[in-house]
């Protein structure tokens, strides 16, 4: 049972951010990574188109017999996750953007918060904002065009910059200390947003607690993998390989596949 694999799904190259921090984690779990870059941006998509697509991604993990699933997508997720934890049996882990924190650690009360438009307007988004934010200012902007971007392979591109200090000026003008990345292609831009960021201004993302999540789930159901060796790590995309493999490295196989 074990040996199974982790299945881990995102619309796009996104959840690899999330895999990275389950590989480091436990590297000696097997995983399958799928992403669904030629339905990506899930962004911009209803809530129905969502979940369906979700089924779509869920049925073909279980098809490969994993053993459990992670949603390695914040619009996935608070969109599709309810649906998904009542339909099949396998457990689900899901990520969702770090207000908590960013909240709970706010010295300005003003936080900032990128995300997908699917995020921001889903009622679980709005649940949590105001379970933990409602005290103080949040600074909510949809990344639109960012995914398009990294999809499409130019992550460190002029086009991206100039978004980007768009998308960071209201935060910054309202004196934001904390920003959340509420997407998982997101944690690709760090280097971008530091740039632009005052020098004060945290970055929080979600990717290490759902690792860990990830292992304690493992953990309850009696899941872990015994083997201590080697796992086996296999990346599937329907959109262009190489952009997975520019974020992934070289040393990773990528195929494509038609799902
Ligand atoms: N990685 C997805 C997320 O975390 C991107 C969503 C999209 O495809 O728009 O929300």
């Amino acid at each position: 049972m074990s040996k199974q694999s982790i299945g881990i799904f995102d619309s796009g190259v996104g959840g690899t951010s999330i895999w990275t921090e389950i590989h480091a984690l436990m590297p000696y779990e097997n995983t399958i990574y799928l992403a669904d870059s030629k339905n990506a941006p899930y962004g911009p998509k209803g809530k129905d188109a969502i979940i369906n697509l979700s089924i779509k991604n869920t049925e073909y993990l279980l098809s490969k017999n994993c053993k459990l699933i992670v949603v390695a997508c914040n619009t996935a997720t608070t969109n599709a996750i309810d649906y998904l934890r009542a339909t099949y049996s396998v457990p689900f882990i899901g990520i969702e953007p770090a207000i908590k924190p960013a909240a709970l650690k706010t010295k300005t009360d003003a936080i900032g918060i990128l995300a997908t438009k699917g995020t921001l307007t889903s009622e679980l988004f709005s649940k949590t904002t105001n379970l933990f934010a409602s005290n103080i200012k949040v600074v909510e902007q949809i990344g639109d065009g960012i995914v398009e971007l990294i999809e499409s392979g130019n992550l460190y591109s002029e086009e991206m910059k100039l978004l980007l200090k768009v998308y960071l000026e209201p935060m910054i003008k309202a004196d934001i200390d904390y920003l959340v990345l509420g997407c998982t292609h997101y944690p690709y831009l760090i280097p971008l947003l530091l740039e632009i960021l005052p020098k004060h201004v945290k970055i929080i993302d979600s990717g290490e607690a759902v690792a860990r999540q990830t292992k304690t789930v493992l953990e309850k159901h009696i899941l872990l993998n015994s083997e201590t060796r080697y796992s086996k790590n296999e990346f599937y995309t329907n959109g262009a390989p190489e952009v997975m493999t520019q974020l992934l490295g070289k040393h990773f196989v990528v195929d494509y596949l038609d799902f």
